[in-house]
């Protein structure tokens, strides 16, 4: 199955094109790489993905839905079955690590408060943290806590797609390697799709199963690792090597 088919996408902002009819797609259970240089229109067609941002033409299909034809309902179901991790974390400072997991949990659903303590403490124990995190604010946590904190809030609603950009940024070597071990044990062990914008070198080759290079407004080459080795030795340099 495929959770994101993008067919002929064009994107301008007022005269400037940035993407010139991008066709690609995400296969279920595989992390997915979007790579590029800066300013090349990556975090557009994540913001696309995640209905922020609109393109001028072409369709998105995400988790079988049609972003442009959907009824609201249709959207405000989706937006629930997919998390995503913004590039700064971005936990409300106001509250603690409970209540950040416990929000989603709390705004859409039903349950009881048992139930989502018993809920928020199983997902903070799924990305690696113990129960005395709960308490703290997120000031007081490090770069990579906090990231495995916007993880099990992005997945409080037991969401099968995860957006995430640049993950890694800011973080030091050791917390980036324990992310990249941390998103692939949630891709086994939880059967997620994974598509994620990233600079990270290691990263990509520890975690991306396929990718898309954006270069020159258009999809440069889109396949994993090997193929881009053996068919385009001066790209893989240039993005991994
Ligand atoms: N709302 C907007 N209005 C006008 N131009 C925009 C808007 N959003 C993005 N752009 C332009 O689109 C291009 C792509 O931006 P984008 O943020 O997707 O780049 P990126 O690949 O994520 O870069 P980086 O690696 O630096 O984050 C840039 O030239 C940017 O200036
Ligand atoms: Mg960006």
């Amino acid at each position: 199955m495929k959770v994101v088919e993008a067919i002929n996408i064009s994107t301008k902002f007022e005269d400037k094109l940035i993407h010139d009819k991008l066709n690609f797609f995400v296969n279920e259970n595989e992390i997915f790489g979007i790579l590029g240089g800066s300013g090349a229109g990556k975090s557009v067609l994540l913001r696309q993905m995640l209905a922020l941002d609109e393109c001028q033409s072409g369709e998105y299909i995400i988790l079988g839905k049609n972003l442009r034809t959907m009824s609201e309902a249709e959207a405000l179901e989706l937006r629930q079955s997919w998390g995503v991790v913004f590039q700064f974390g971005a936990l409300f400072s106001f509250f603690t690590v409970f209540e950040n997991v416990a929000l989603p949990l709390k705004e859409y659903t039903k349950l009881s408060e048992l139930s989502i303590k018993e809920l928020v403490y199983m997902k903070l124990n799924m990305v690696g943290l113990d129960e005395n995190v709960a308490k703290l604010y997120p000031s007081e946590l490090s770069g990579g806590m906090v990231k495995r904190v916007a993880i099990a809030r992005a997945l409080a609603l037991d969401s099968k797609l995860l957006f995430l950009d640049e993950p890694t940024s800011g973080l030091d070597p050791k917390s980036s390697r324990d992310f990249d071990e941390l998103v692939l044990s949630l891709k086994e062990g939880l059967n997620l799709s994974m598509i994620m914008v990233t600079h990270d070198k290691d990263s990509m080759r520890n975690t991306l199963d396929r990718f898309l290079i954006l270069k020159d407004k258009k999809i440069a080459f889109i396949g994993n690792h090997e193929e881009l080795l053996a068919t385009n030795k001066a790209l893989y340099e240039q993005f991994m090597g």
